[in-house]
């Protein structure tokens, strides 16, 4: 499995013979999308920062549906699903997770259903995109313990989501190998030290802190 970092919440992950793309988004800096050519992407909730890029592929997108609609009117091709469930695409199996957070789309106009994580589970391994949350148990008793992911893509910005503590707790609750930092840096709001969260790590989890464009190579892939 190689998962590469595209900046902000933004992952391309290479399983298989199929590419996923989570979250893509363009702010008009280094973090980018260009360049991509996923078959599957990924949106875990409405907000700009996470959809904003999703219609500029030749892919279907994978939404909760309400975000699905949304983009569907925007003329993209959808698949809608909702948390708990497990969509495939050949030998790679896409779970959808909750998260604690909130969702809108058309800006903050119209409700966005419930924001939502990723497992995506490939033979050579799992990685869970947490998306944008607060640390919540069910990242213990129902993540870690149903889908046993092996990597984890966790935001550490604080004010719109967990911050570098709660985030190294989460890392410990899921029992992954690996976890990496995500939404930070991005806008003043969320600017954080990713080594603070690494420092914070549990013995058992690797702190991997990627450049944009950088790729972790997980498992056989
Ligand atoms: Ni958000
Ligand atoms: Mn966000």
């Amino acid at each position: 499995m190689l998962i590469t970092w595209r900046g902000h919440s933004c992952f391309e992950i290479e399983e298989g013979d199929r590419t996923f793309v989570i979250d893509p988004f363009l702010d008009g800096s280094d973090v980018s999308v260009q360049g991509l050519d996923p078959d599957v992407v990924l949106v875990t909730h409405g907000h700009g920062d996470h959809v904003g890029a999703a219609a500029e592929f030749d892919a279907p997108v994978v939404a909760i549906p309400e975000v699905a609609h949304a983009l569907e009117k925007e003329g993209c091709d959808t698949v809608d699903m909702n948390i708990g469930g497990t969509v495939s695409f050949g030998d790679v199996a896409v779970h959808m997770t909750m998260a604690m957070h909130s969702s809108s789309t058309g800006g903050y106009e119209r409700y966005g259903g419930m924001p939502a994580g990723y497992v995506v589970e490939g033979e050579t391994g799992s990685v869970y995109h947490a998306g944008d949350t607060s640390l919540f148990v069910d990242m213990r008793e129902t993540i870690a313990r149903m889908l046993q992911p092996d990597v984890a893509l966790l935001p550490i910005g604080d004010h719109y989501t967990m911050g570098p503590e709660s985030s190294a707790v989460a890392a410990e609750w899921l029992g992954v190998d690996v976890a990496v930092p995500m939404h930070f840096d991005t806008f003043p709001p969320v600017e954080q030290d990713p080594a603070e969260f690494v420092n914070l790590l549990p013995d058992t989890v690797e702190g991997v802190v990627l450049e944009s464009g950088e790729t972790l190579r997980y498992g056989e892939a």
